[in-house]
């Protein structure tokens, strides 16, 4: 019984050291079983970096950069015939950046857009990169992922029903994805976003649907 008692305390002493410390503040690291990837090598934001020749691990924006939903004068504006890029990853809130009037979905193009012919050959340049992999380049939802994995079929963008939608439902799906249809607010501009919708009016026209 005495040595069970020993061992007892020994056992208490032993826990409450491996414990104890817990909260008290070391200088050194601490010894790490499993490490988890607790330490990386890695650059956080405002910290310094050996890595870099300057000693500054944030790197300046590359030229030309531009944040997203900011307008600012573009480089090339005079080659491309465009001083402002405000209409490209703006985050306003009137019907050009989202295809919303209020709560519902907007019929017809914004009014800033001038739909020509150069606008439409955008749109279809866009629509046969973006969309055409799932959608098919007839816009029969017969892509070439169809054919592979994509349950359940990807929409048909001649069918009556997406024919029926405003054109501001079908900028909006463009913009925030649908089921498995990812958005593309990121990555396609709002101008392009327009451009594609006026492209796929022209598909669904062309269909006889
Ligand atoms: C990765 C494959 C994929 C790509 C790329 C893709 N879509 Fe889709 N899209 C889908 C799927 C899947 C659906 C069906 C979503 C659902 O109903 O759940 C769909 C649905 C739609 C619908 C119908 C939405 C509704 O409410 O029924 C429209 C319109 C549409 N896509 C337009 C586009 C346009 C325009 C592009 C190109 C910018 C595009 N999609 C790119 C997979 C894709």
């Amino acid at each position: 019984m005495r040595w069970f008692f020993l061992i007892l305390a020994i056992s208490v002493v032993a826990v409450v050291y491996a414990l104890g410390p817990r909260g008290e503040k070391f200088s050194s690291p601490p010894f790490l079983l499993f490490p988890d990837m607790d330490n990386q090598y890695k650059v956080k934001p405002q910290k310094p970096s050996g890595f870099f020749a300057n000693g500054q691990g944030a790197r300046m924006p590359v030229e030309g950069t531009e944040p997203m939903g900011h307008s600012f004068p573009i480089a090339g504006a005079e080659e491309s015939g465009r001083e402002r890029s405000e209409l490209d990853y703006s985050s306003g809130t009137d019907y050009l950046n989202t295809g919303l009037f209020g709560d519902f979905y907007g019929k017809g193009f914004p009014a800033e857009l001038e739909m020509d012919e150069a606008f439409l050959a955008r749109g279809k340049q866009r629509f046969q990169i973006t969309c055409t992999p799932c959608h098919g380049e007839s816009g029969n939802g017969a892509g070439v992922v169809s054919k592979y994995w994509m349950i359940p079929p990807t929409a048909n963008l001649l069918d009556p029903r997406v024919k029926a939608m405003p054109e501001g439902q079908i900028f909006w799906t463009i913009t925030h994805g649908k089921g498995l249809m990812e958005p593309y607010n990121g990555v396609t501009s709002v101008r392009d976003r327009w451009a594609i919708t006026a492209y796929l009016r022209g598909l669904q026209a062309a269909s006889g649907n």
